[in-house]
């Protein structure tokens, strides 16, 4: 498991996937939101690449997030769009409704930034998302991500074109120990 202040990153359990499933993906305000792409309802034991226990694509890491205290299941965290050439990835989270706003986001951020450097060799991180995502914007920015750009009216989401923000981290720069 990777560890990081009150927040651990480990496998995708079997029993994870219908509060996922529930909580997050079949929710159309969060998937239209969060997923860069149109909702679509996922059925009871379908094989949804997001939920998927085994056989991940190489280029992608799914974790399921638990709040180490109570060892309980709080979200969702992958590490996607690997190159092991360029040496970059993406970062990926979902809380669950209930878990928000309680700073566990910050702290998925430095689990994946941690995963991401440490155990992957990987030189660049990135994270993409919708411009008004206040929260998703400052996770990123207390690890040490800076605003490269802005994607405008690049994302369609429930009836209208919004702008995304593109935001990046070089290993040179990473903190791990300092938040802004
Ligand atoms: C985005 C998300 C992962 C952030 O995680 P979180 O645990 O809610 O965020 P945190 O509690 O760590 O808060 C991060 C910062 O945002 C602020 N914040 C939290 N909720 C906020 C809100 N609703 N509005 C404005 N600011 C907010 C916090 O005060 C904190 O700021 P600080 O660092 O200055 O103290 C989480 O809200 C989530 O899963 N949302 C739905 C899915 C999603 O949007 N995923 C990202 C797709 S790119």
């Amino acid at each position: 498991m990777i560890r990081s202040g009150k927040v651990g990153l480990r496998a995708r359990y079997e029993d994870d996937i219908p509060i996922l499933r529930t909580e997050l993906y079949n929710d159309v305000v969060n998937a239209a939101r969060a997923e860069g792409g149109p909702w679509r309802p996922v059925t009871p034991g379908s094989k949804d690449p997001r939920l998927v226990v085994d056989d991940p694509p190489e280029s992608s890491v799914p974790f399921s997030v638990v709040e180490l205290a109570g060892d309980t299941l709080i979200g969702t965290a992958t590490l996607w769009g690997i190159d092991t050439h360029h040496r970059g990835a993406h970062l990926g989270l979902g809380l669950l409704p209930a878990a928000r706003g309680k700073g566990y986001g910050t702290d998925v951020v430095a689990a994946l930034s941690h995963y991401g450097f440490v155990v992957r060799g990987l030189r660049r991180l990135q994270i993409d998302t919708l411009a008004d995502n206040e929260p998703m914007l400052r996770a990123a920015e207390r690890n040490g991500f800076v605003r490269e750009g802005v994607m405008r009216s690049s994302a369609w989401v429930l009836g209208e074109f919004l702008d995304e923000v593109l935001l990046g981290l070089l290993v040179e720069d990473w903190q791990p120990e300092a938040r802004g």
